[in-house]
Formats: structure tokens, sequence, C-alpha cells
């Protein structure tokens, strides 16, 4: 076990936790912050999707020594307070498509659609099909539909 500081939804937070841990777990198990939902934990699957440093990243393939005390973690719990509302755009955009079934797969894709806008924006790009099909988010109960028309919508409000 070590002692492991860095930050979560703009809390500075300190575990105690083998340095082999991944972020997922102690996301989940020791912060309780469970917005980040485990699929396969191997980097595939991309429902833990969440934010380090306002990129996307996925926590199930991040050991916890590899946080820095400088480094900032937001989850889908923590994504509001950055535009300081009580709801982000890509969550309103998010409901007003009506987008999740069974709702297992979609924090993971609101993060990933909202670092997705973003790094396109940085980048001078359009937000096209090219940029999307750049997302690798799986949804069993395929509403990828929905989701692109989710993002258009929230996009065009961030
Ligand atoms: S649980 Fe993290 S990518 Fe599948
Ligand atoms: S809404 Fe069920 S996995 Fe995506």
């Amino acid at each position: 076990m070590a002692t492991h500081t860095f930050k979560v939804n703009g809390e500075t937070v300190t575990v105690e936790a083998g340095d082999t841990e991944r972020v997922l777990w102690v996301l989940r198990d020791l912060l309780g912050v469970r917005g980040p939902k485990y699929g396969c934990g191997i980097n595939v699957c991309k429902a833990c999707t969440s934010h380090i440093n306002g990129k996307a990243f996925n926590p199930c393939a991040v050991q916890v020594k590899d946080l820095t005390e400088d480094d900032e973690v937001t989850t889908i719990e923590g994504l509001p307070a950055t535009v300081g509302k009580d709801l982000h755009p890509m969550q309103e955009a998010w409901l007003e498509y009506d987008v999740a079934q069974c709702g297992y797969c979609q924090p993971g894709q609101i993060m990933a659609a909202v670092a997705k806008v973003n790094q396109a924006r940085s980048e001078g790009k359009e937000i096209d099909d090219s940029v999307l099909d750049e997302i690798r988010n799986v949804c069993r109960c395929g509403t990828y539909f929905r989701i692109r028309e989710a993002i258009a919508a929230g996009a065009a409000k961030m």
C-alpha cells in the first residue's frame, strides 16, 4: 500500500492503495465515485471513460501510481461543474434526444462526446462523421443513432 494524492471532480483526494491498483477501482471502491462503469477492464469497451486534465481517458487502464498531485480527474458526476450548471449541455441534449436505453454505457458515452467535441474544436475541425467515428465506446443496446443526434445538439450549445 502507498499514499496517492490527486484531484477528483475539483477536490484533492488522498487514498491508500497499491501502486498498480487501477484508477477505476480507486474511484469506485475507495472514493465511491461510481459514474465510471466497469465493462471490460482492458481499455476496450470504454464504459469507464472519464477525463484527465480535460482529455478522455479510461481509468480501468491506468495505475494509480501514474497520477500526480496536479492531475485532475473528472467523472460524469463532476461534468456539470465544469460549466457551472446543474447539467452540462451534452447531458441536456442526451435528455432531449432520450438517448439512454439500459443506460450502462451512457456516462462513458457522454464523457467521450464532450472530450471529442473539445478536442476537435481545439484542432479547428468540424464535428462531422469522421470525427464521431473516432469515438469507440460500445453500446450493447445499439443507441448509436441517438448518440450522434445528441452529440450534434450538445455540441451546438457548448
Ligand atoms: S471498463 Fe474501461 S474500457 Fe472497458
Ligand atoms: S444504453 Fe445499454 S449499453 Fe448503451
